[in-house]
Protein backbone atom coordinates (compact mmCIF):
# COMPACT_ATOMS: atom_id res chain seq x y z
CA UNK A 1 0.00 0.00 0.00
CA UNK A 2 1.34 3.30 -0.77
CA UNK A 3 2.42 5.63 2.04
CA UNK A 4 -0.08 7.73 3.48
CA UNK A 5 0.72 11.34 3.86
CA UNK A 6 -0.90 13.18 6.58
CA UNK A 7 -1.90 16.52 6.64
CA UNK A 8 -3.33 19.07 8.81
CA UNK A 9 -6.87 19.63 8.17
CA UNK A 10 -7.67 22.07 11.04
CA UNK A 11 -8.28 25.21 9.53
CA UNK A 12 -9.56 23.80 5.70
CA UNK A 13 -13.01 24.39 4.67
CA UNK A 14 -15.86 22.81 6.75
CA UNK A 15 -17.50 20.15 4.56
CA UNK A 16 -20.13 18.15 7.52
CA UNK A 17 -20.32 18.80 11.08
CA UNK A 18 -23.13 18.17 13.62
CA UNK A 19 -23.87 19.67 16.87
CA UNK A 20 -25.33 17.29 19.39
CA UNK A 21 -26.42 15.15 17.22
CA UNK A 22 -28.31 11.97 18.35
CA UNK A 23 -30.47 9.15 17.60
CA UNK A 24 -32.43 7.23 19.87
CA UNK A 25 -34.92 4.34 18.88
CA UNK A 26 -37.97 3.25 20.89
CA UNK A 27 -39.33 4.27 23.72
CA UNK A 28 -39.67 3.58 27.77
CA UNK A 29 -38.03 0.27 28.76
CA UNK A 30 -37.28 -0.48 25.26
CA UNK A 31 -35.39 2.80 24.70
CA UNK A 32 -31.53 2.43 22.87
CA UNK A 33 -29.77 5.91 22.82
CA UNK A 34 -27.67 4.84 19.14
CA UNK A 35 -25.90 8.02 19.03
CA UNK A 36 -25.93 9.94 21.72
CA UNK A 37 -25.24 13.85 21.29
CA UNK A 38 -22.00 13.88 19.59
CA UNK A 39 -20.03 16.88 17.71
CA UNK A 40 -17.85 16.56 15.09
CA UNK A 41 -15.73 18.53 11.88
CA UNK A 42 -15.23 16.99 9.04
CA UNK A 43 -13.60 19.03 6.45
CA UNK A 44 -12.94 19.24 2.88
CA UNK A 45 -10.50 16.70 1.65
CA UNK A 46 -9.84 14.65 4.62
CA UNK A 47 -9.83 11.32 5.28
CA UNK A 48 -11.58 10.42 8.26
CA UNK A 49 -12.48 7.11 9.79
CA UNK A 50 -15.00 6.10 12.17
CA UNK A 51 -13.75 3.07 14.78
CA UNK A 52 -16.04 1.50 17.15
CA UNK A 53 -16.88 -1.91 18.20
CA UNK A 54 -20.34 -3.60 17.17
CA UNK A 55 -23.24 -1.88 18.06
CA UNK A 56 -21.25 1.51 19.04
CA UNK A 57 -23.62 3.34 16.13
CA UNK A 58 -21.89 3.77 13.34
CA UNK A 59 -24.02 2.88 10.83
CA UNK A 60 -27.11 4.91 12.62
CA UNK A 61 -24.78 8.01 12.74
CA UNK A 62 -24.11 7.40 8.49
CA UNK A 63 -27.58 7.28 7.91
CA UNK A 64 -28.21 10.03 9.48
CA UNK A 65 -25.23 12.11 7.70
CA UNK A 66 -26.47 10.74 4.57
CA UNK A 67 -30.15 12.10 5.34
CA UNK A 68 -31.68 8.69 5.37
CA UNK A 69 -32.59 8.64 9.32
CA UNK A 70 -33.92 11.85 10.76
CA UNK A 71 -31.49 12.99 14.51
CA UNK A 72 -33.58 12.92 17.21
CA UNK A 73 -31.97 16.06 18.03
CA UNK A 74 -29.19 18.30 17.12
CA UNK A 75 -28.17 19.85 13.98
CA UNK A 76 -26.22 18.77 10.98
CA UNK A 77 -24.25 21.34 8.81
CA UNK A 78 -23.24 21.19 5.64
CA UNK A 79 -20.42 23.38 4.16
CA UNK A 80 -20.66 25.61 6.92
CA UNK A 81 -24.61 26.12 7.03
CA UNK A 82 -27.44 24.28 8.66
CA UNK A 83 -28.56 21.10 5.95
CA UNK A 84 -31.50 21.54 4.80
CA UNK A 85 -33.13 18.31 3.08
CA UNK A 86 -36.99 19.30 4.35
CA UNK A 87 -38.18 18.86 0.80
CA UNK A 88 -37.89 16.29 -2.16
CA UNK A 89 -35.90 18.63 -4.01
CA UNK A 90 -33.76 19.72 -1.54
CA UNK A 91 -32.95 16.14 -0.78
CA UNK A 92 -31.52 15.19 -4.03
CA UNK A 93 -29.93 18.31 -4.47
CA UNK A 94 -27.42 17.03 -0.66
CA UNK A 95 -27.57 13.60 -2.51
CA UNK A 96 -25.71 14.82 -5.76
CA UNK A 97 -22.92 16.20 -3.09
CA UNK A 98 -22.72 12.53 -1.26
CA UNK A 99 -22.53 8.76 -2.36
CA UNK A 100 -22.30 5.71 -0.18
CA UNK A 101 -20.64 2.50 -0.67
CA UNK A 102 -22.05 -0.27 1.79
CA UNK A 103 -20.64 -3.33 3.31
CA UNK A 104 -22.20 -5.49 0.82
CA UNK A 105 -22.09 -4.40 -2.89
CA UNK A 106 -24.53 -6.94 -3.82
CA UNK A 107 -27.03 -4.82 -2.43
CA UNK A 108 -25.72 -0.85 -4.21
CA UNK A 109 -26.89 -2.07 -7.93
CA UNK A 110 -30.21 -3.39 -9.24
CA UNK A 111 -29.51 -6.68 -11.01
CA UNK A 112 -31.66 -6.16 -14.30
CA UNK A 113 -29.31 -2.92 -15.38
CA UNK A 114 -26.06 -3.99 -17.22
CA UNK A 115 -23.06 -1.99 -16.19
CA UNK A 116 -22.80 -0.11 -19.21
CA UNK A 117 -25.74 1.66 -17.99
CA UNK A 118 -24.86 1.52 -14.42
CA UNK A 119 -21.73 3.55 -15.67
CA UNK A 120 -23.81 5.48 -18.02
CA UNK A 121 -26.12 6.52 -15.21
CA UNK A 122 -23.70 8.34 -13.52
CA UNK A 123 -22.55 10.24 -16.30
CA UNK A 124 -25.63 11.62 -16.97
CA UNK A 125 -26.61 12.35 -13.15
CA UNK A 126 -23.43 14.37 -13.37
CA UNK A 127 -25.10 16.63 -16.38
CA UNK A 128 -23.32 14.25 -19.04
CA UNK A 129 -26.13 13.17 -21.10
CA UNK A 130 -25.95 15.64 -24.21
CA UNK A 131 -22.38 14.56 -24.32
CA UNK A 132 -21.26 12.63 -27.87
CA UNK A 133 -21.05 8.93 -27.68
CA UNK A 134 -17.15 8.60 -27.91
CA UNK A 135 -16.91 10.94 -24.67
CA UNK A 136 -18.57 8.72 -22.86
CA UNK A 137 -17.04 5.68 -23.46
CA UNK A 138 -13.96 7.66 -23.08
CA UNK A 139 -14.80 8.15 -19.47
CA UNK A 140 -16.64 4.94 -18.89
CA UNK A 141 -13.13 3.55 -19.81
CA UNK A 142 -11.36 5.80 -17.74
CA UNK A 143 -13.27 5.20 -14.80
CA UNK A 144 -12.91 1.52 -14.85
CA UNK A 145 -9.08 1.71 -16.23
CA UNK A 146 -9.17 3.98 -12.45
CA UNK A 147 -10.31 0.44 -10.26
CA UNK A 148 -8.41 -2.25 -12.82
CA UNK A 149 -11.30 -3.27 -14.79
CA UNK A 150 -11.22 -3.34 -18.39
CA UNK A 151 -14.32 -1.56 -19.71
CA UNK A 152 -14.45 -3.52 -22.97
CA UNK A 153 -15.14 -6.59 -20.70
CA UNK A 154 -17.84 -5.21 -18.68
CA UNK A 155 -19.89 -3.52 -21.38
CA UNK A 156 -22.56 -6.18 -21.86
CA UNK A 157 -22.26 -8.11 -18.31
CA UNK A 158 -24.96 -7.69 -15.57
CA UNK A 159 -23.49 -6.91 -11.79
CA UNK A 160 -24.53 -10.26 -10.75
CA UNK A 161 -21.26 -11.93 -13.35
CA UNK A 162 -18.92 -10.26 -11.50
CA UNK A 163 -16.86 -10.98 -8.31
CA UNK A 164 -17.35 -9.39 -5.40
CA UNK A 165 -13.95 -8.05 -5.72
CA UNK A 166 -15.02 -6.54 -8.91
CA UNK A 167 -18.37 -5.53 -7.61
CA UNK A 168 -16.70 -3.07 -4.86
CA UNK A 169 -14.20 -1.95 -7.51
CA UNK A 170 -17.24 -1.11 -9.84
CA UNK A 171 -18.94 0.79 -7.18
CA UNK A 172 -15.44 2.85 -6.52
CA UNK A 173 -15.63 3.28 -10.74
CA UNK A 174 -19.23 4.68 -10.16
CA UNK A 175 -18.14 6.77 -7.51
CA UNK A 176 -15.13 8.02 -9.84
CA UNK A 177 -17.77 9.76 -12.47
CA UNK A 178 -20.32 10.96 -9.78
CA UNK A 179 -17.36 12.87 -7.88
CA UNK A 180 -19.23 13.47 -5.06
CA UNK A 181 -17.87 15.95 -2.04
CA UNK A 182 -18.41 13.22 0.15
CA UNK A 183 -17.90 9.57 0.15
CA UNK A 184 -19.35 7.58 2.76
CA UNK A 185 -17.80 3.59 3.00
CA UNK A 186 -19.31 1.37 5.91
CA UNK A 187 -16.63 -1.18 6.02
CA UNK A 188 -16.17 -1.26 2.15
CA UNK A 189 -14.11 -4.14 2.62
CA UNK A 190 -15.12 -6.09 5.01
CA UNK A 191 -16.16 -9.34 1.79
CA UNK A 192 -12.73 -9.46 0.59
CA UNK A 193 -9.29 -10.76 1.11
CA UNK A 194 -6.65 -8.99 2.62
CA UNK A 195 -4.69 -8.30 -0.62
CA UNK A 196 -8.05 -7.00 -2.39
CA UNK A 197 -8.54 -4.99 0.67
CA UNK A 198 -5.55 -3.14 0.58
CA UNK A 199 -6.06 -2.39 -3.23
CA UNK A 200 -9.38 -1.09 -2.70
CA UNK A 201 -7.85 1.14 0.11
CA UNK A 202 -5.00 2.26 -2.25
CA UNK A 203 -8.20 3.21 -4.91
CA UNK A 204 -10.12 4.98 -1.93
CA UNK A 205 -7.13 6.99 -1.01
CA UNK A 206 -6.24 7.87 -4.79
CA UNK A 207 -9.57 8.85 -5.21
CA UNK A 208 -9.55 11.24 -2.47
CA UNK A 209 -6.10 12.82 -4.14
CA UNK A 210 -7.73 12.88 -7.35
CA UNK A 211 -11.22 14.71 -6.73
CA UNK A 212 -10.48 16.59 -3.11
CA UNK A 213 -13.25 14.02 -1.53
CA UNK A 214 -13.82 14.07 1.75
CA UNK A 215 -14.20 10.17 3.06
CA UNK A 216 -15.74 8.95 6.17
CA UNK A 217 -14.45 5.42 6.75
CA UNK A 218 -16.49 3.75 9.20
CA UNK A 219 -14.33 0.33 10.15
CA UNK A 220 -14.23 -1.97 13.49
CA UNK A 221 -10.41 -2.14 12.96
CA UNK A 222 -8.42 0.78 14.58
CA UNK A 223 -5.34 -0.47 12.61
CA UNK A 224 -6.83 -0.04 9.63
CA UNK A 225 -8.05 3.25 10.77
CA UNK A 226 -4.21 4.60 11.34
CA UNK A 227 -2.95 3.07 8.00
CA UNK A 228 -5.33 5.60 5.75
CA UNK A 229 -6.78 8.02 7.68
CA UNK A 230 -5.86 11.66 8.67
CA UNK A 231 -8.17 12.07 11.49
CA UNK A 232 -10.24 8.85 13.48
CA UNK A 233 -12.71 9.69 15.62
CA UNK A 234 -13.72 6.86 18.21
CA UNK A 235 -16.80 5.52 18.88
CA UNK A 236 -18.06 3.60 21.91
CA UNK A 237 -21.85 3.24 23.00
CA UNK A 238 -23.18 5.80 20.75
CA UNK A 239 -20.29 8.67 21.54
CA UNK A 240 -16.67 9.83 20.31
CA UNK A 241 -14.19 8.74 23.62
CA UNK A 242 -11.49 10.45 21.36
CA UNK A 243 -10.99 12.02 18.16
CA UNK A 244 -8.29 13.93 16.85
CA UNK A 245 -5.25 13.41 14.10
CA UNK A 246 -4.88 9.22 12.85
CA UNK A 247 -0.98 9.32 14.60
CA UNK A 248 -2.08 11.18 17.81
CA UNK A 249 -4.85 9.58 18.95
CA UNK A 250 -3.33 5.70 18.02
CA UNK A 251 -0.02 6.75 19.33
CA UNK A 252 -0.95 7.90 22.43
CA UNK A 253 -4.28 7.09 23.17
CA UNK A 254 -6.27 8.70 26.26
CA UNK A 255 -8.75 6.70 26.55
CA UNK A 256 -8.97 3.41 28.00
CA UNK A 257 -11.70 2.50 25.21
CA UNK A 258 -9.15 3.17 22.15
CA UNK A 259 -5.88 1.42 24.43
CA UNK A 260 -8.44 -1.47 24.81
CA UNK A 261 -9.32 -1.48 20.86
CA UNK A 262 -5.56 -0.68 19.94
CA UNK A 263 -4.59 -3.99 22.55
CA UNK A 264 -6.82 -5.58 20.39
CA UNK A 265 -5.44 -5.01 17.29
CA UNK A 266 -2.74 -7.83 16.86
CA UNK A 267 -5.02 -10.96 18.08
CA UNK A 268 -7.76 -9.80 15.41
CA UNK A 269 -5.72 -8.41 12.38
CA UNK A 270 -2.05 -9.96 12.28
CA UNK A 271 -1.22 -8.54 9.14
CA UNK A 272 -1.70 -5.17 10.24
CA UNK A 273 1.12 -4.88 12.63
CA UNK A 274 1.19 -1.97 15.61
CA UNK A 275 4.34 -2.99 16.76
CA UNK A 276 6.22 0.23 15.60
CA UNK A 277 3.73 2.07 18.55
CA UNK A 278 5.66 0.96 20.99
CA UNK A 279 9.11 1.43 19.90
CA UNK A 280 7.58 5.31 19.29
CA UNK A 281 5.94 5.52 22.45
CA UNK A 282 9.09 4.30 24.28
N1 LIG B 1 -33.93 0.68 13.57
C1 LIG B 1 -33.50 0.44 14.80
N2 LIG B 1 -34.37 0.25 15.82
C2 LIG B 1 -33.94 0.04 17.09
N3 LIG B 1 -32.64 -0.04 17.43
C3 LIG B 1 -31.73 0.12 16.46
C4 LIG B 1 -32.09 0.37 15.10
N4 LIG B 1 -30.97 0.49 14.36
C5 LIG B 1 -29.93 0.33 15.22
N5 LIG B 1 -30.38 0.10 16.47
C6 LIG B 1 -29.54 -0.08 17.68
O1 LIG B 1 -28.65 1.00 17.77
C7 LIG B 1 -27.36 0.56 18.21
C8 LIG B 1 -26.31 0.97 17.20
O2 LIG B 1 -26.48 0.23 16.00
P1 LIG B 1 -25.61 0.48 14.69
O3 LIG B 1 -26.15 -0.35 13.60
O4 LIG B 1 -25.55 1.94 14.45
O5 LIG B 1 -24.18 -0.03 15.16
P2 LIG B 1 -22.82 -0.23 14.33
O6 LIG B 1 -21.77 0.50 15.09
O7 LIG B 1 -23.03 0.13 12.91
O8 LIG B 1 -22.58 -1.80 14.47
P3 LIG B 1 -21.86 -2.82 13.42
O9 LIG B 1 -20.40 -2.56 13.57
O10 LIG B 1 -22.26 -4.15 13.95
O11 LIG B 1 -22.36 -2.54 12.03
C9 LIG B 1 -27.48 -0.95 18.43
O12 LIG B 1 -27.72 -1.15 19.79
C10 LIG B 1 -28.68 -1.32 17.58
O13 LIG B 1 -29.33 -2.43 18.13
MG1 LIG C 1 -22.82 -0.97 11.06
Amino acid sequence: MSEVVRKDFTNAPLCLSGRGVAKIFGMGNNKTTAVDYVDFDFHEGEFVSIVGESGSGKTTLSKMLLGLLNPSDGEILFQGKPRDISTGRKRKEYWKGIQAIFQDPFSSFNTFQKIDTVLLDCINMRGGRNLPKEKKIEMMTEACSFVNLKFAELTNKYPFELSGGQMQRLMIARIFLLRPKILLADEPTSMVDACSRATILDMLLNLRDETGMTVIFITHDIGLAYYISDTVYIMEHGKFVEFGKADEVIINPKAEYTKRLISDVPKIHEEWDLSTVDLLNA
